[in-house]
Parts: C-alpha cells; structure tokens; sequence
C-alpha cells in the first residue's frame, strides 16, 4: 500500500479519519452551527486525527461554510469535503476545501446491486462509469481523492474489486470500503478485505480505508478484523454518533488499537488523553449524551461499585483496570472549584478540560463562572463545559431577555411576565401571559413579544451536574415552516434555562430567515 508510515517501533500507523462532523452530524437530532464545527474540529486537530472530514458541501450553505472555514483554519490536518459522482457536488467540494493545507475531495458512488436497482436506477457499467469519471473530475482540484463504493459490503465482490481497480487506475489515492447499513460481521469484512488485497491489481497505490456502521453493534470489531486484514485507515465519529445507530466510535477503535497492541500490532498518532474532553464537548454540542455504560468514555466506565472490585482497584489498579483513567483524560476529581476561586485556577481547570481560550474569552468565562458560583456553592468541571459552550454560539442575538418573573403551583394560574430587548431597535418590550404550568407561560410570552409563532417539537431537560444546585440544561426543538432548529441553554433556574432555551431558538430562526433548507435528492 502507498505511504503507509511507519512508527518508531516499525509498526504501521492507522490513519484516523474522522468524519463526527458529517456522518456524525447526520444523527438523527444533532446539528451543529459552524462556530460549533470549528470547535469541534480544532481540538480533533489537536488530538491528532488524520483527516477531518468537515461536511457534505452541496448539502446547504452552512455545510459549504463550515467546511470552508475548518479548512482556512486547520493545518495539521487533512480536510475533506464529500459529494457524490456528481459534478455540481464535486465543484461544491473543490471550493469549499480550496484553502486547506492538507485538502481532500471524498467522492462516493452506490455499488450494490440494491442500490443500483433501487436508488440509482443504473446499471454496473454506468455506475462503473460515474466512479471513474467522478475521481478524475477531483483529481482536477486536489491530488488527494478518496473513492467510496456506498453499501460494499453488500456488493458483488467481483464488481467491487472491479470499481476499486478502476478508481484506483483513475487516482483515488484512498479507497473507502463502507459497510454503509452495518450488516458485515468481523469474520466476512476480514475476507473483502483479504480478497480485494489479493484480487486488486494496484490496490499497492490506494491505502485501503474502512467505515462501519453500528446497526449491529459491530462496527467497531468490524474495523478491527479490516486492520488485522490490512487497513490503512478507519472512518470513525466521536462518542460514535452517526446515521442510525451511529458509526464506529474513535475512542474505542484507538483505544483498542492501544491497549491491545501486542494483538493488533498498529498503531495511531491519537493524544488519547484529549479523548474524554472532547467526548463531553461533542456531546455538549450535538445535545446527544453518552450513555453511562460506554466504553472508554461513558460516566462509569472507570467507576468500580462493588466493594470487592473497588478493594482489589486499591491494592494494585491492574486487577480491575486495563487502562488508567488518564490515558483517557478522565481527569482525577470532579469537583474543582467554588466561589473563592481565583482566575488561575479557572484557566488551568479549562485547560485541564481541553478548551483553549484565548485571555479575551478566558475573561468573559472567568465573569460567567463568577455569577454561578455566586448561585451555587460547588461549580464541577460540566458547568465549566457548559460556560465554554455556552460562548460558542454565532446567532446573531435579536432578542435578549432583560427580567422573567412567573407564578406557577398551589392551584394558581401560571403566569409569567417577562421584559425582551429588541436588539436591532434598541427598545424594551414587556409583556404577561398565562399558560398551562410557567414554561408555557413564558413561550406564550416570548411568541408574543418577539412576533415569531414556532412549535415546540421536542423539550428536554437535563440536570448536567449532581445535587440540588445542579445546574439545569434545556434542549429544544422547534419548528416553522417545515424548518426545524434548536436552542439550548443552561441555568440553576429551569424556567429560566428553558426560556433561554427557547429565545436562542428563535434568534435562530429569525437568523435563517430566506435561507434554503434543501437538501439533495439521492443522498
Ligand atoms: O456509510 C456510508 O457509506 C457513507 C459513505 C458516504 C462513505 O457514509
Ligand atoms: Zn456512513
């Protein structure tokens, strides 16, 4: 295989390819505004991810953006647009990845006979065709081309091997095996692999990529047993969100790849110490929480409750622990600080917790962690996530809330009264309403002030650290006109959390006013 590295222990490097921010990006539920992107993919750039596939760029506008900004932003590593054999897509991915240092264009084409028939209506020939012809138009842009066969573990493995070969002939420098609807197992992707390295002419000049996803539960071993039989490269999301039952998690792959190196004998350029922290941001961001029981970075993956397993952890940690809490970054205490703190502390805890601030926004965080600690008397490291992400926002604010009152219980009607500031016109506005308990009483209120009429899909709410100061967040959906977004905010007062909550919603949608929701056909 072509420029597969070596370690200084001569053992081949797995090229980490990380793709949280489109496939991930396509959970159902998660979407994220580009200042979040960025966030996301500078510290996947500091933890040392090959390849950062920033999005799909003829989705929308903001996936173009994003990308556009990721790759004017990021140097250490490789971004990459997608689109399919289409030449609007790939003229949409070339600009969009124009200014990275390191750029890819990832072109993909349906190979299986099921979506021949169904999807794309074609026959092998031209979809031999558009593969071909899709590599060589990006092969105009970037050096860097990676070829993707959608649903090969479902093809015919003599039309896979012919669609590689041909791809590879016309410059795909990476050819991506997807197991696109997660139906291989671990013993029959090991074979595709063995056979298209056995039956590929000049598959030495591609490195050989995999991308899994979970329907199963095996994407994970599934991209093992592809490295035992000699992939390069493995496409992976943070915490494993992705279509469906998400993609194969990037923590467990490097992890495993880690800790059992003496078996799979490759290795990674991942900092795995950066792993947990940004887990937690990545959930924070996507509104997609991790379960407690995930390995490597769930709550209680280092928790030991059964007394006989925390005594054996004391005397020597080995007899329960394959991995040491900070090889991971699950940082030793969870409370940190309170009100006494001083400005030193908060900067080494963010930096601890893996956000980079600049002192301007180390200032702003400094003031925000100030007034919490004001209200509650332990501030844990999520609320200092919470502040961080809660910075991270480029909706422009056209309305902001000044004071929230409500009544609510006892056998009272809710009300709540409520001051906005219009921003743009800079003018008060205060209004009362009734609803059925205070929230709706303040959405009642805030539809009213603010002239923006949204349904309420979806209303979560979450205590995000324990006891009972916890702070709450509040995670929203809302619709209008087909279009749906979401706000999110966080407080130690749930009404107020929710009306936050919900006005960041709305500023949201009064932000997308005339711009398109289509997305593609065929995708
Ligand atoms: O799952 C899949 O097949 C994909 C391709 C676009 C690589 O996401
Ligand atoms: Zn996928």
């Amino acid at each position: 295989m072509t420029d597969v590295q070596q370690t200084d222990s001569d053992q081949p490097i797995v090229r980490i390819f990380d793709t949280t921010l489109r496939d991930g990006e396509q959970s159902p539920g998660a979407s994220l505004n580009r200042a979040a992107k960025l966030e996301i993919a500078r510290k996947l750039e500091r933890l040392g991810v090959d390849i950062i596939e920033a999005g799909f760029p003829i989705t929308s506008n903001d996936d173009f953006e994003a990308v556009k900004a990721i790759s004017g932003e990021v140097s250490e590593c490789t971004v990459a647009g997608l689109a399919r054999c289409v030449e609007k897509d790939i003229l949409r991915a070339a600009e969009a990845v124009r200014e990275a240092r390191h750029p890819r264009i990832h072109v993909f084409c349906a190979t299986s006979k099921i979506h021949r028939e169904h999807k794309l209506k074609r026959a092998r020939e031209e979809i031999l065709k558009m593969s071909v012809e899709g590599v060589k138009l990006a092969k105009r842009f970037v050096e860097d081309v990676e070829f993707s066969p959608e649903d090969a573990s479902r093809t015919e493995i003599d039309f896979l091997a012919e669609v590689v070969e041909a791809t590879i002939a016309a410059g795909a420098t990476t050819v991506n095996i997807p197991d696109t609807v997660g139906y291989t197992t671990p013993e029959r992707f090991h074979q595709i692999i063995t056979e298209l390295r056995e039956r590929v002419a000049n598959i030495d000049q591609a490195v050989i990529s995999v991308h899994c996803h979970n329907d199963l539960g095996l994407a994970v071993a599934n991209s093992l047993s592809a490295i035992l039989a000699g992939a390069r490269q493995v496409e992976c999301t943070i915490n494993g969100i992705g279509e469906r039952a998400g993609n194969a998690a990037l923590e467990e792959i490097v992890m495993a790849l880690k800790v059992r190196n003496d078996h799979y004998g490759a290795t990674t350029r991942i900092e795995t110490a950066r792993l947990y922290p940004l887990s937690r941001t990545v959930a924070s961001l996507t509104g997609i929480s991790v379960q407690r029981n995930k390995a490597i970075v769930g709550r209680n993956a280092f928790a030991h409750e059964a007394g006989i397993h925390q005594h054996g952890v004391m005397q020597h940690a080995e007899t329960y622990e394959i991995m040491r809490p900070e090889d991971v970054g699950v940082p030793a205490s969870e409370l940190v600080l309170g009100k006494h703190s001083g400005r030193h502390a908060f900067r080494d805890r963010l930096e601890q917790l893996g956000h980079r601030l600049n002192d301007e926004q180390i200032d702003e965080a400094f003031v925000q962690f100030k007034e919490l600690a004001d209200k509650k008397k332990e501030v844990f490291d999520e609320d200092i996530d919470a502040i961080v992400e809660g910075m991270i926002t480029e909706v422009p604010v056209s309305w902001e809330i000044v004071s929230l009152q409500t009544t609510a219980g006892g056998g009272v009607i809710a009300t709540a009264t409520i001051r906005l500031r219009d921003v743009k016109q800079d003018r008060i506005v205060q209004d009362a309403a009734t609803g059925d308990g205070p929230v709706d009483a303040v959405y009642s209120v805030i539809q009213r002030i603010t002239g923006v009429t949204v349904k309420l899909k979806e209303y979560e709410l979450r205590a995000i650290t324990g006891g009972k100061e916890a702070q709450a967040e509040v995670l929203i959906k809302v619709q209008q006109n087909g279009r749906t977004v979401r706000g999110r905010a966080y407080s130690v007062d749930i009404v107020e959390a929710s009306a936050k909550a919900y006005l960041n919603a709305i500023n949201t949608m009064i932000a997308l006013e005339g711009v398109s929701t289509e997305a593609p056909e065929g995708v």
